[in-house]
C-alpha cells in the first residue's frame, strides 16, 4: 500500500554528548483522537531546557507539559487545523541547541461505512443497497469495494468531497438468507490497518406466512380433549391466531398459539376453527371443521298453532333435535309411534281433531351415542259454543205485535240452530245463510196460545246449548168506561160501573177509584167476559159536584212499556139539585132616573139546568133555557118601575128571587082638579086634587099668589073649607121632588051665597078638608095609591075616583 511515511530529521554531530528525540517518528493523526507527540532529551547530565516551536504560521492548539528531560504536547482531540510541523529545540548546559522536528498530518475516515437498503429485503422484489463513506478526508485518496462471499464485487463509486457512495442492486431469493456482505474503503496513499475501514451487514430475506397447516382430530366426543395445531413460514415469524366460527354466527377470537387446546370439550366446541398467521407482509389461514359428537340434545317438539286447539281444527306436531352424528327421531303419542324418520327433525299434521286426540306426545332422539326425550301436551277443547238470543229473558209484547226472535252463536265455525216453539207451525224461522250462525224467527203474535217459551238450540260438534225467551202476551186496546146507574140527586147513592174490554191477562189488570186525588178503592177486577169491570158507589153530595171520579186500570206486567201500562177515564161528578142561589140584580143597582138604561140579570144555580124566567109582576118579560136570563131597558120609563121576579125551575122544583126597579123622574104633567068647582059659593068647602107624574113621591105645596101662607101636602090634596069671596084668586101649586118641581096656577072664584045656587057644594065637599088643618088630618082626605105594578106613578084615588 502507498501510505507515507514522516520521518523526524535528527541532527547529531559526532561529538554530541545530549541527544533530542521526537516520537512518534510519523504523526499520522486521525480526527477525533487522542494524540500524544514526545520530546526526550536523553544525554544530559542535567535538566535540559526545552522549547517548541511551529514551522507553520499556526499556533500549537495542544497542551505542553515539561517534566525533566521529556515535555509532551498532548492532543486531546484532534483536528484537521492541527496539521502543522514541530520543532522541539532542548539545550544542555553550555552545550549548544539541539533540536528534533516532527511533521503532523491529519486524516479522517467516519467510524464505519454506513450500509442502508438492507433493512428490509422481501423475496422477490429488486433492491438495492446503498454504502455511504462520509467525512472523507482528504478524499482523493480514498478506495470503496464491496465483499461478498470472500469475493471482490466493486461497483463505480460515487462521491465528491468527503463524502463516498457506492450501491449493489440485489433482488432476494431464500439464497440470500444469512449472507454477509461488507462495505470497505481505505486512504490508497497511506495503506496500513488503520486506515481500512469496513461494515458488514448479514441480509435477511423477509417473505409472507404462506401455506398455513392445521392438524387436529375434527370429531371429537363430548368430554374429550380437543387439541389443534397449527403451523406457517415466514419471515418476520408469523404470529398464530385461533378463531372459531360456530353455526355460522360471527367469528370469535380463541386464546391460543401454535396449539390450541381444549381440556374438556362440549358442544359449543363445535364447528369452523381457523388458524390466521400474519407477519408485518401479510396473513393466511387455514380451517377445520370440528364437530364434537354426543347423544341428541335440545329436542324439542312444538305445537303450530301452540295455543289449545278446538275440536276439528287442524294442529301440526314438530319434533326437532340436535344430534351430532345426526341419528334418528320418533314421535309418539303415549306407547304408540306415530312416526319417525332419520335425520333431526319431523313433523306430523293432524287434520279434523278429535277430543280423543289430546294429550301427551313424545318426541324421541336418538343416535349411537345416546336418547333424548321432549314431550308436550296437546289440548283439546270443545267448542266454547255460546248462544245469544236477543231479546232474551221475558219479552211482554201485545197481541197482534210482531216480534222478531235473533238467535246467533259463536264459539262455532259451524252451528247447527233449531227453533223449539210452544205452539206449533210456528213459521218464519230464516238462516242468513245455510251456515250462517245467526237464525232469525219472526213472529205476529196474534193468539195467546203463542204465549211461552221460544228456544234456540245450537249444536257445535260434541257441545249443545240452548237459550230460550219467554213470551208474555198482553192486550190492553181500549180505555175503560164509566157507566152509572142511580140517582144524581143529592143526599142519595149512585153506583158508577168501570168497564174494560178485550183486555188480556186479567190478573196482571188493577182497578183504581179515585175521587179528585183521593184514593178510594182498589180492586182487582171481576171477569165478565169478555169484559172486566169494577164498581163503587158514591152517595151524592153536593161537595162532590165537579170533582173528577176517575177509573183507572193498571196493568202490573213486567215490561209492558209506560205508556201501555195505564189507562183511565174520568167523569165529572154532576151532583143534581133544585135551583137555588137565584138571584135577580140590578145594573145598575141604585135608583135610576127615567130614561135611563138598566139592565136585569137573573142567576140561579140548578143542576141539571132548567129555565129561568124573568116577569114584571104578572108578565114575562123573557125565559131561557139556562141558569140565567138579562133583559135591558134601554130607557126605563117609570111604569117599568115595580116588582121584578126571577123564577128558575128544573126537574126537582123551583127558586124564585125577587127585587125592586126603583125609576125616578122630576114632578111634570102636574094637573090640578079642583071639586066640586073652581066656582063655589061662599061657605063652601073645596077639595083641590094634584096628579104630577114623579118619582120619589113629591111634596106639593098650594099657595095663594100674593100671599104668603103655604099649604103643603105629600099626597096632594087640598081641602079648602068655608071659603069666603077673600079666597078668590089665583092659586100655584108647586110640585117638588128631589129631582125637581112642577108648578101649575089656577083660579079659585068665591061667590057671595045669593049669587049661586047651593045644591053642588055640599056634594062636592065631602071629601074636602079644612085648610089649615095639621099634615096628619089632611093625609086622611087625600090618599096616594102606588100604581107602579101599572103605571109607575102616583095618582090620587079619590080624587080619581071622584073625578072618574
Ligand atoms: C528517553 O531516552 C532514554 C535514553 O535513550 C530512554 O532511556 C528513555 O526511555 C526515553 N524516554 C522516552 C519517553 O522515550
Ligand atoms: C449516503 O450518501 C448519499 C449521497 O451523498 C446521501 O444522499 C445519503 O443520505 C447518505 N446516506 C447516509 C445513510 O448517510
Ligand atoms: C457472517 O459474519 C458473521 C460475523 O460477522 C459470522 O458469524 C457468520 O458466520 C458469517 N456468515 C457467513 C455465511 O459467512
Ligand atoms: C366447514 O363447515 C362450513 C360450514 O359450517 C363449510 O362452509 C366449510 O366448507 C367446511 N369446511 C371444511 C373444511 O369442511
Ligand atoms: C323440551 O322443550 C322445551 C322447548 O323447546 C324446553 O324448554 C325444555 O327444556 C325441553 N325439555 C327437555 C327435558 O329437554
Ligand atoms: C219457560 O221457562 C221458564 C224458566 O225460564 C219456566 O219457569 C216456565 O215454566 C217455562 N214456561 C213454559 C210454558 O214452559
Ligand atoms: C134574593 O137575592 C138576594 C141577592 O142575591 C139574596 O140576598 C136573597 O137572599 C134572595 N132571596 C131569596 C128568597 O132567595
Ligand atoms: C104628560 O103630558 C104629555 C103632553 O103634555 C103627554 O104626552 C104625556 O103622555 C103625559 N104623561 C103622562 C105620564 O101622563
Ligand atoms: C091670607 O090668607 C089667610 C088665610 O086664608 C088669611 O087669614 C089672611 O088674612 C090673608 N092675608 C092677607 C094679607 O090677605
Ligand atoms: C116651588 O118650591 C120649591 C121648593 O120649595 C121652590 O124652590 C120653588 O121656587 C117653588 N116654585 C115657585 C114658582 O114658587
Ligand atoms: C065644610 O066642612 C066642614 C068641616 O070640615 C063642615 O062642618 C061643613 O058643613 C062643610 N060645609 C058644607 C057647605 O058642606
Ligand atoms: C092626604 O094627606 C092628609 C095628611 O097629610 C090626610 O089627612 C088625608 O087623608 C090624605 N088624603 C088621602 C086621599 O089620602
Amino acid at each position: 500500500m502507498a501510505s507515507a511515511l514522516f520521518w523526524i530529521v535528527l541532527f547529531s554531530p559526532t561529538v554530541l554528548s545530549f541527544v533530542v528525540i521526537v516520537s512518534p517518528r510519523k504523526g499520522f493523526f486521525r480526527v477525533g483522537d487522542q494524540e500524544r507527540v514526545v520530546c526526550n532529551v536523553t544525554g544530559c547530565a542535567q535538566t535540559p531546557d526545552i522549547t517548541w516551536g511551529a514551522l507553520e504560521d499556526k499556533p500549537i492548539a495542544a497542551s505542553i507539559e515539561t517534566l525533566g528531560s521529556e515535555s509532551v504536547i498532548t492532543y486531546k482531540n484532534v483536528k484537521r487545523n492541527d496539521e502543522n510541523r514541530l520543532v522541539c529545540k532542548a539545550k544542555c548546559g553550555g552545550e549548544q541547541w539541539k533540536q528534533g522536528e516532527i511533521t503532523v498530518k491529519v486524516y479522517e475516515f467516519p467510524e464505519v461505512p454506513v450500509i442502508t437498503g438492507h433493512e428490509r429485503l422481501v423475496l422477490g422484489e429488486p433492491a438495492t443497497l446503498t454504502c455511504n463513506v462520509s467525512g472523507v478526508y482528504p478524499g482523493q485518496e480514498t478506495e470503496m469495494e464491496w465483499l461478498t462471499d470472500g469475493k471482490t464485487a466493486s461497483d463505480p463509486v460515487e462521491g465528491t468531497g468527503n463524502t463516498l457512495v457506492s450501491s449493489f442492486p440485489l433482488t432476494p431469493t431464500h439464497a440470500d438468507e444469512g449472507r454477509n456482505i461488507t462495505c470497505r474503503a481505505w486512504h490508497r496513499m497511506w495503506g496500513g490497518e488503520k486506515s481500512v475501514i469496513q461494515t458488514s451487514v448479514t441480509l435477511s430475506v423477509l417473505y409472507g406466512p404462506g401455506e398455513v397447516q392445521v392438524s387436529g382430530a375434527a370429531e371429537v366426543q363430548v368430554g374429550d380433549t380437543l387439541s389443534l395445531r397449527c403451523s406457517a413460514e415466514g419471515r418476520p415469524r408469523p404470529q398464530l391466531r385461533w378463531r372459531i366460527q360456530r353455526l355460522s354466527s360471527q367469528w370469535a377470537e380463541l386464546e391460543g398459539g401454535q396449539e390450541l387446546v381444549v381440556a374438556t370439550a362440549t358442544h359449543a366446541h363445535a364447528g369452523q376453527y381457523q388458524c390466521v398467521a400474519s407477519n408485518t407482509l401479510g396473513e393466511s389461514h387455514a380451517c377445520l371443521n370440528v364437530s364434537v359428537q354426543g347423544p341428541p340434545r335440545n329436542t324439542s317438539l312444538t305445537l303450530s298453532p301452540p295455543h289449545p286447539i278446538r275440536e276439528g281444527e287442524s294442529v301440526t306436531l314438530s319434533c326437532r333435535t340436535l344430534s351430532v352424528p345426526v341419528g334418528k327421531v320418533r314421535l309418539l303419542h303415549g306407547e304408540k309411534e306415530l312416526r319417525s324418520a332419520v335425520g333431526s327433525e319431523v313433523d306430523i299434521t293432524l287434520d279434523d281433531i278429535k277430543l280423543d286426540q289430546a294429550g301427551r306426545y313424545h318426541c324421541e332422539a336418538l343416535n349411537r351415542y345416546g336418547t333424548h326425550t321432549n314431550s308436550t301436551q296437546l289440548t283439546v277443547t270443545a267448542h266454547p259454543l255460546q248462544l245469544e238470543l236477543l231479546p232474551v229473558g221475558v219479552v211482554t209484547t201485545e197481541i197482534g205485535s210482531a216480534l222478531s226472535l235473533v238467535c246467533e252463536a259463536s264459539g262455532c265455525p259451524h252451528p247447527q240452530l233449531s227453533w223449539a216453539t210452544p205452539s206449533s207451525g210456528v213459521e218464519g224461522a230464516t238462516r242468513d245463510s245455510a251456515n250462517s250462525p245467526r237464525s232469525e224467527l219472526s213472529l205476529r203474535l196474534d193468539s195467546i196460545a203463542q204465549e211461552g217459551n221460544y228456544t234456540c238450540l245450537a249444536r257445535c260438534g260434541s257441545v249443545t246449548t240452548s237459550r230460550h225467551t219467554q213470551v208474555a202476551l198482553f192486550s190492553f186496546p181500549t180505555a175503560p168506561l164509566v157507566e152509572r146507574s142511580g140517582s144524581l140527586l143529592e143526599g142519595e147513592q149512585s153506583t158508577f160501573r168501570c168497564v174494560l174490554r178485550d183486555a188480556y191477562p186479567r190478573e196482571a189488570f188493577l182497578f183504581r177509584w179515585l175521587l179528585g186525588d183521593l184514593e178510594l178503592t182498589t180492586q182487582t177486577p171481576a171477569e165478565t167476559t169478555p169484559a172486566f169491570e169494577s164498581s163503587v158507589s158514591v152517595t151524592m153530595e153536593q161537595s162532590l159536584r165537579g170533582r173528577p171520579l176517575t177509573c183507572e186500570a193498571e196493568l202490573l206486567m213486567g215490561g209492558v212499556p209506560d205508556v201501555r201500562r195505564r189507562s183511565s177515564i174520568a167523569i165529572i161528578m154532576d151532583v143534581h139539585h133544585p135551583p137555588r142561589n137565584t138571584s135577580l140584580t140590578l145594573s145598575p143597582p141604585h135608583p135610576i132616573r127615567e130614561g135611563e138604561s138598566v139592565t136585569l140579570s137573573c142567576r140561579t144555580l140548578s143542576v141539571p139546568v132548567g129555565t129561568v124566567r124573568l116577569l114584571h109582576g104578572e108578565k114575562e118579560l123573557r125565559s131561557a133555557v139556562g141558569s140565567e136570563v138579562d133583559i135591558t131597558l134601554p130607557a126605563a120609563q117609570l111604569d117599568q118601575a115595580g116588582h121584578y121576579h126571577c123564577e128558575a125551575s128544573n126537574q126537582y122544583g123551583t127558586h124564585t128571587n125577587s127585587t125592586q126597579l126603583t125609576v125616578t123622574a122630576p114632578p111634570r104633567n102636574t094637573t090640578v082638579e079642583v071639586f066640586p068647582s073652581q066656582r063655589v059659593m061662599e061657605g063652601e068647602n073645596i077639595t083641590i086634587c094634584c096628579h104630577s107624574v114623579s118619582f120619589p113621591p113629591p111634596l106639593v105645596t098650594l099657595t095663594k099668589l100674593g100671599n104668603a101662607t103655604e099649604f103643603s101636602s105629600h099626597n096632594g090634596t087640598f081641602v079648602l073649607t068655608n071659603l069666603t069671596p077673600s079666597d078668590t084668586g089665583d092659586y100655584q101649586v108647586n110640585v117638588t121632588n128631589d129631582l125637581g118641581f112642577h108648578t101649575q096656577v089656577f083660579t079659585i072664584s068665591v061667590m057671595e051665597r045669593s049669587s049661586v045656587p047651593s045644591d053642588g057644594w055640599e056634594a062636592l065637599l065631602i071629601p074636602a078638608v079644612v085648610i089649615g088643618s095639621t099634615l096628619a088630618s089632611a093625609a086622611l082626605l087625600l090618599d096616594f095609591v102606588l100604581r107602579s105594578r101599572k103605571k109607575g106613578s102616583y095618582k090620587l084615588a079619590k080624587c080619581n075616583s071622584s073625578s072618574a
